[in-house]
């Protein structure tokens, strides 16, 4: 039995980003297939098409627990206890993954060697650095034609402003892909086909560069070519540092296909060597240790209804210290209350499992009965402590909505408050105001198609929106602030959020401008805190 330092040491939990269509689904399914999670490629679906992320939802009513969209999926390797945790791709759902990132310890970067770096890879990848995590690029479809790999290293260091180490180097691209050689071994792996592409592990052999047999096998020009490419990288800047890496400033780079399998296992054999531990996390006293044996979580997402016939909601907890065993009781902070952690469940590639443990770094999924929020703790410390929140991002968009049937008043109420505490929505309303119309804020649009979607279908309500002007939103910090005694522009509109707090929702940056020149006492912020 290997003990409780052990078990959370040997624990690695990262998220995977990437523009759509780069290969995070097939690369996630051939990192599952490696830890022996599942025998055969095939059986994790990738979604598809321009709505992807709103028939993923549609999509989950139906297969939820199959879909890797589902959170999170755990499989063993080489002694590793490895989590992965799925983003979705879609930049509406950007604050999403933002969360996700909050309960991951590292990231992976996957790129489309003939695309290079893509509009949604900037995006993600700015959201990785403000949590200032480790970044692990692999570099995807070398077996269709691609980009010169120094152009690609170039425009990641150039577009993305972090500096790149190359862990492995490609032998040739699309029908001449041979295989990678690995920079710290001084190896070639080049692979060889056997039995249906992709769907088994690749076979490798192993073989020093400037082996005459090798010309044979890559082809004389391919050889001379890396030999030439690794003489270059050997004497250009590129230096490997681990600290930079630990700190999101570089980013061990390799190359592969997914596909085929090509450079999948020695990109995961790298990663798990490079990426740290569980982290320790910041909270009200001070950085937690995860090899404390006190247990503490956080709460950082939440998905309601993932069983129709039961109407449950799924909080999904990162452990940040301790262990977690089934019927534990946990105080919870921020509701103040013991509460018994009757049922952890976790996924396991294609089975939604009950967990009786689980260790610091792990997610599970416990069960909600409605109370948990985004950001809330859970411990059994005997001096509860809170782990710093996670910021909302400000909405972008807003909507005035209403039901259609006003019978329906009270699971309109429940469907727009459950679906706010997820963090997908944030519902405000006029000063003093009841629940007959919510303004909806959002950071992308999308969000309102889900939130249509998904209060017809799971609480049966129709609803009517209308697209309200608002571009900006800032909550009053100032907290005897009366906001109708504030000289405003007159697009200024005061509202206030569920938990009472007043803000402005503005059209224009020049209307914020505005109001603090003509209110001097205020003190406005872009964060609800
Ligand atoms: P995503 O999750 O990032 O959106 O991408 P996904 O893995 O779904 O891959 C998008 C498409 O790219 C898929 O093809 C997939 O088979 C293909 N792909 C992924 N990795 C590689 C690779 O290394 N080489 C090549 N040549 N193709 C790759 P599709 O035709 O859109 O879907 P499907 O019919 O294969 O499911």
């Amino acid at each position: 039995m290997e003990n409780f330092i052990e078990q959370i040491d040997k624990r690695r939990t990262f998220a995977i980003i990437s523009h759509p269509d780069a290969g995070k689904t097939t690369l996630t399914e051939k990192l599952l297939l490696y830890g022996g999670a599942i025998q055969q490629a095939g059986i994790v679906k990738g979604k598809k098409g321009a709505r992807a992320a709103v028939s993923d939802w549609m999509e989950i009513e139906k297969q939820r627990g199959i879909s890797v969209t589902s959170s999170v999926l755990q499989f063993r390797y080489n002694g590793y206890c490895v989590n992965i945790l799925d983003t979705p791709g879609h930049q509406d759902f950007s604050e999403d993954t933002y969360r996700t990132l909050m309960a991951a310890d590292s990231a992976v970067m996957v790129i489309d060697a003939a695309k290079g770096v893509e509009n949604q890879t900037k995006k993600l990848f700015k959201v990785c650095t403000m949590r200032g995590i480790p970044i692990f690029t692999f570099i995807n479809k070398m077996d269709r034609d691609a980009q010169n790999p120094f152009d690609l290293l170039e425009e990641i260091e150039q577009v993305l402003g972090i500096e790149t180490y190359p862990m492995n180097w490609p032998i040739g691209s699309g029908k001449e892909f041979k295989g990678v050689y690995d920079r710290n071994k001084k190896e070639i792996l080049a692979f060889q086909h056997s039995g249906k592409v992709g769907q088994q592990q690749a076979e490798k052999i192993e073989a020093q560069l400037g082996d005459p047999g090798l010309d044979e096998l890559l082809t004389k020009s391919l050889h001379d070519t890396l030999s030439e490419d690794i003489e270059l990288l050997d004497g250009a800047a590129y230096e490997f540092n681990l600290d930079k890496v630990r700190h999101g400033m570089l980013t061990p780079v390799f190359f592969g296909s997914a596909l085929t399998n090509f450079g999948v296992e020695p990109f995961l054999a790298d990663f798990l060597r490079l990426s740290p531990p569980p982290l320790p996390r910041d909270s009200s006293a001070g950085p937690i240790d995860p090899r404390r044996e006190d247990f503490s979580a956080f709460v950082f997402k939440i998905q309601a209804n993932m069983n129709k016939a039961h109407r449950d909601r799924i909080a999904f907890i990162r452990i940040c210290s301790g262990k977690f065993e089934r019927g534990m009781d946990v105080f919870h902070v921020q509701g103040g209350k013991k509460v018994k952690l009757a049922q952890g469940t976790q996924l396991m590639a294609s089975e939604r499992e009950i967990v009786e443990e689980a260790y610091a770094g792990d997610i599970i999924g416990v069960f909600d009965p409605g109370i948990f929020s985004i950001g809330d703790t859970l411990t059994t410390a005997k001096t509860p402590f809170a782990f710093a929140g996670i910021p909302t991002f400000a909405p972008e968009h807003f909507s005035r909505v209403s039901q259609v049937d006003t019978m329906k008043r009270k699971q309109f109420v429940k469907g727009m408050e459950q679906i706010a505490q997820e963090g997908a929505i944030q519902i405000f309303k006029e000063l003093g105001g009841g629940m007959e119309e919510v303004i909806v804020g959002v950071v992308g649009v999308l969000q309102f198609e889900v939130l249509e979607y998904r209060l017809k279908n799971e609480y049966n309500v129709d609803i009517r929106m209308q697209n309200l002007p608002y571009s900006f939103i800032r909550w009053i910090e100032n907290e005897d602030c009366d906001p109708k005694a504030l000289n405003l522009t007159s697009d200024t509109r005061r509202v206030e959020d569920f938990k009472g707090r007043k803000l402005l929702l503005f059209t224009n940056a020049w209307s914020i401008t505005w109001a603090e020149e003509h209110n001097k006492e205020l003190r406005l912020s872009e964060v609800g805190r």
